[in-house]
């Protein structure tokens, strides 16, 4: 048996999002969300279900906190819902949606948890996407304006800040594949949105680091390694192909302030753009997107296989057989963290990296004792860690990591059905209860190793 020992100051974390489990949709004055409204369509989310009360986290803060004391996590990665900051928008600030976390963040804080905060993950205030969401260029500046009100507030105790979660997911399954809110299927109108997100993240930076003093800021990003199906030149170029649309048009831009130009020819080869030059793009843009930051988080959940199509077409080969599959259809690969977070220290050396999200959907059965025992979560997590270790040990700035998630939530288009969660969640009585995976990453934190 080897011990992976990770570094003293190491941070073990858990991570949430508003929209997934707050619930709270009217308290306090907050406006619809994008994924109040995307719910609300029938078909939209497989289950059926909405987000309107989720875990109620929003008024069991309390208990969740004590959860997280149990599992004796070093940091919180959650998100702040923007309709409860500005939920016009546009204008007055309210004041009582920031009162919820101002009091979560002293809670955190007295429990010596340190708070990660996301702006944005993914609940856009309805009202704004009214206007064109991400595709005008204005909603950044209206970011900024949430921004402002949210640091202005919490900069004082708040010290770690993300900007967004993972804007591929935001670009490409919100407004280019439609399965996310708000639903649009508009690749063109796609490229516009990824600009306005990446030009807002570089505008808030400045914002934040002037609000709160010494802290650290930056971007989450969800990495998705490619490797070819075969060795032919076909296949190596379906991978450079995926990498360019998934990953390098995120980076590029935030470490070398350029869009990948083979990345740009594909769009424009697709009809996406109409030549390589980028109509978005405006002039002292790009320097504002590659402004410093001071970490890179990365989510990390599965690779793809990618191969080219008899029409020359670059697709993605179903991985794996089922059993090495998660509930969400995706491979269990902890190698491909590894590769992730060499990749991305190589390329584009970051001052520091957290593994933002880790995690695996895995449905349950309690036993007649109530015992949720979780064992390929756990493996999941252990087989992923060493790999973050091993990492580490290759010379990679990991600082910490963050399983995905404190509890079973509202996965999205999902909706219910998909569990992520160290602690299951009863939807009649809103109990939490722990799964073995829970004593497990408790485990973990305390020795600070893993042991295959
Ligand atoms: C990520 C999201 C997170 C959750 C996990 C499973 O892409 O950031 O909200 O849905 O996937």
């Amino acid at each position: 048996m080897a011990s992976y020992k990770f570094p003293d100051d190491f941070l073990w974390g858990v991570a949430t999002s508003s929209q997934q489990i707050e619930g709270g949709r009217h308290e306090a004055g907050r406006s619809e969300s994008i994924w109040d409204r995307f719910a609300s369509i029938a078909g939209n989310i497989d289950d059926g279900s909405n987000p309107d009360v989720t875990c109620d986290h929003y008024n069991r803060y309390r208990e969740d906190i004590r959860l997280m004391s149990d599992l004796g996590v070093d940091s919180y990665r959650f998100s702040v819902s923007w309709p409860r900051i500005i939920p016009e928008g546009i204008g007055a600030v309210n004041e009582k949606g920031l009162d919820f976390y101002d009091s979560l963040v002293d809670e955190l804080l007295e429990n010596n948890i340190k708070p990660f905060l996301t702006l944005y993950h993914w609940d856009l205030p309805q009202i704004l996407q009214d206007k064109g969401g991400w595709a005008n260029r204005d909603i950044a500046k209206s970011f900024i304006d949430y921004t402002q009100a949210v640091v202005n507030r919490l900069g004082d105790r708040v010290k770690m800040w993300s900007t967004h979660n993972e804007p591929w997911c935001i670009t490409t399954l919100g407004y280019e594949e439609g399965h996310h809110a708000p639903g649009l299927k508009n690749p063109a109108e796609a490229l516009r949105v990824a600009h306005h997100l990446m030009l807002s993240h570089g505008w808030a930076i400045d914002v934040i680091r002037r609000a709160s003093d010494k802290s650290e800021v930056g971007i989450v990003h969800n990495y998705c390694p490619a490797y070819p199906h075969s060795d032919s030149p076909e296949d190596h170029d379906a991978v450079r192909w995926f990498d360019g649309f998934f990953n390098r048009w995120y980076l590029e831009p935030l470490y070398n302030g350029s869009y990948p130009l083979d990345a740009i020819e594909d769009r424009v080869r697709a009809g996406h753009l109409e030549s390589s030059e980028l109509p978005f793009v405006e002039d002292g843009d790009m320097d504002i997107i590659s402004s410093p930051t001071d970490f890179l988080g990365l989510n990390y959940y599965s690779r793809t296989i990618m191969k080219k199509d008899n029409s020359g077409k670059a697709v993605a080969v179903p991985a794996a057989p089922k059993e090495e599959l998660t509930d969400m259809g995706w491979e269990v690969f902890p190698k491909g963290l590894y590769d992730s977070l060499i990749n991305v220290n190589e390329k584009y050396q970051p001052k520091k990296i957290y593994i933002a999200e880790n995690g695996a959907a895995f449905s349950y059965d309690a036993d007649k004792n109530g015992e949720i025992t979780d064992s390929r979560r756990i493996a999941y997590f252990r087989d992923h860690l060493m790999n973050a270790q091993k990492a580490i040990k290759a010379g990679v700035p990991l600082a910490g990591y963050y399983a995905w998630s404190l509890l079973d939530n509202f996965e999205w288009g999902f909706g219910f059905e998909k569990r992520f969660g160290l602690y299951a969640v009863d939807p009649d009585t809103q109990n939490r209860t722990a799964k073995k995976s829970a004593s497990w990453y408790s485990g973990t934190i305390t020795s600070n190793s893993v042991e295959d």
